[in-house]
């Protein structure tokens, strides 16, 4: 059993992303609809959301809607933006109880209107929150945020706002939606897969990775607490060797 008490508060992630998967694969065990995996993966995001700000993470990010998950039946996306808007009318207590700010990444100007005007709400009303930042990576594909920031950093070279020679990791990190996030340091994906699904891929540079055998309906506290104990054990050397860094 594990608890958070084994944590050791100087090496938590400072910023944790989680790929949360399974959804369906859960429901299709259970001979359910895939919406019905969804509705349950709600619940599991309320949970981790309040573990994490307990903890003491100070930065979670989770991939709730991809670019490409727009590809996906019309039924089961309109059921993603109606749990997004259910969720996000429902758990602002719960963001405020536990000090989160909420923030989100992505192409959010495509999302339905109401979800939008949900989102920007909750935003708004959470901006002054400081124990922990909550972002939702919605209508998001890391290719797509590297493209913007190509896009905009070479107009601003075009229209001589800065030299080509200034253009540093500093500079494409302040163009991408993360730019006030720092880097990720842990990133758990659930379910199996051993993919990264075009998420955070500037962002997971030096993270560490771990993958799990959960669907994320069933992902709990313990396969949380059990991920940073494990990330707590590893050695980051950033390129370095072990000599060095002692
Ligand atoms: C992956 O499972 C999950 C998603 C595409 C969406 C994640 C969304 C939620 C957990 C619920 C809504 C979130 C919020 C923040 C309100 P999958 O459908 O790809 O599962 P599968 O790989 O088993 O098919």
């Amino acid at each position: 059993m594990n608890s958070k008490n084994e944590l050791i508060e100087e090496r938590l992630p400072k910023h944790l992303a989680i790929i949360m998967d399974g959804n369906g694969r859960w429901a299709k065990e259970k001979g359910k609809l895939r919406v019905f995996g969804h509705e349950h993966g709600v619940k599991t995001v309320r949970l981790i959301t309040e573990k994490c700000a307990e903890i003491g993470i100070k930065y979670l990010t989770l991939y709730a809607f991809s670019t490409e998950n727009w590809k996906r039946p019309k039924i089961e996306v309109e059921t993603l933006m109606r749990l997004l808007v259910s969720s996000l009318k429902r758990e602002l207590p719960l963001l405020h109880k536990n000090d989160i700010k909420l923030n989100a990444i992505g192409n959010i100007e495509s999302l339905p209107a109401r979800a939008l005007k949900e989102l920007n709400e909750v935003i708004a009303k959470t901006a002054e929150n400081k124990t922990m930042t909550l972002t939702l990576a919605l209508s998001y594909g890391a290719r797509e945020e590297i493209k913007n920031a190509v896009q905009c950093i070479s107009a601003k070279v075009k229209n001589n706002i800065i030299s080509l020679e200034s253009i540093d990791e500093t500079i494409i990190n302040n163009h991408l939606y993360t730019r006030n996030l720092p880097d990720v340091d842990l990133l758990i994906r659930t379910s199996g897969e051993h993919r990264i699904s075009n998420f955070l891929l500037w962002q997971i540079a030096y993270a560490e990775l771990y993958f799990i055998d959960v669907f994320w309906p069933d992902f709990s506290e313990q396969h949380l607490l059990e991920a940073i104990k494990n990330y707590q054990h590893r050695e980051r050397r950033f390129g370095k060797t072990s000599e060095q860094l002692n």
